[in-house]
């Protein structure tokens, strides 16, 4: 088997200093508000937790999870929610909490479901957007980094269920 070489794209101290960032935004759009984020599950799953740490506003987390379709890399638009949120979200402040936004079918789709639940307010915080590969047009609120086309993984992200344990986010290729 031919090893597997990773090239750092972006380190953990600056993802570290970037999330706080976008936490002290947060909490200044959201001041005097009660939040309810929701994680999308599994890659959200380090983000988030960094993210809420940093939060001067009170929140109560719930996470979705998204059916897979296999290993693959690619999304097909249509969802399929294998975890749905336990929290009532009508009347509510809500965060969706997402990994990356990519060709934006995902996040599309479930920002059209959650809407029928009626909450007061909606948006989007993504860690990583690659904007280049949008196949519909979609901005999230909050973004961590924009990155160029590559398939990233670490910080939550994976690649056949490997690498998200890593600190840092990076590209991965056979050397
Ligand atoms: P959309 O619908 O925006 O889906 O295409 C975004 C989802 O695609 C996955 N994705 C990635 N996962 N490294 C990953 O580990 C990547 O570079 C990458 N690009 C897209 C991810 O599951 C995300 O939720
Ligand atoms: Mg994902």
């Amino acid at each position: 088997m031919s090893e597997v070489r990773k090239e750092i794209l972006i380190a953990k101290a600056d993802i570290d200093k970037r999330v706080q960032e976008l936490a002290d935004v947060i909490s200044r759009d959201y001041e005097g508000k009660e939040l309810i984020l929701i994680g999308i599950l599994k890659g959200a799953f380090v983000f988030m937790a960094d993210l809420i740490r940093y939060l001067r506003i009170p929140c109560q987390v719930d996470f979705v999870r998204l059916a897979s379709y296999g290993a693959g890399t690619m999304s097909t638009g249509n969802i399929t929610i294998s975890k749905d949120i336990e929290t009532s979200i009508q009347g509510r402040d809500v965060l969706v909490v997402e990994d990356i936004l990519d060709t934006g079918l995902t996040l599309s789709s479930l920002v059209e479901r959650l809407k029928k639940k009626d909450p007061r307010s909606l948006k989007i915080c993504v860690f990583l957007d690659k904007k280049d590969r949008r196949k519909v047009p979609f901005e999230a609120e909050y973004v961590g980094f924009d990155i160029p086309d590559r398939f990233v993984v670490g910080y939550g992200l994976d690649f056949n269920e490997m690498y998200r344990f890593l600190p840092d986010v990076c590209v991965i290729g056979e050397s």
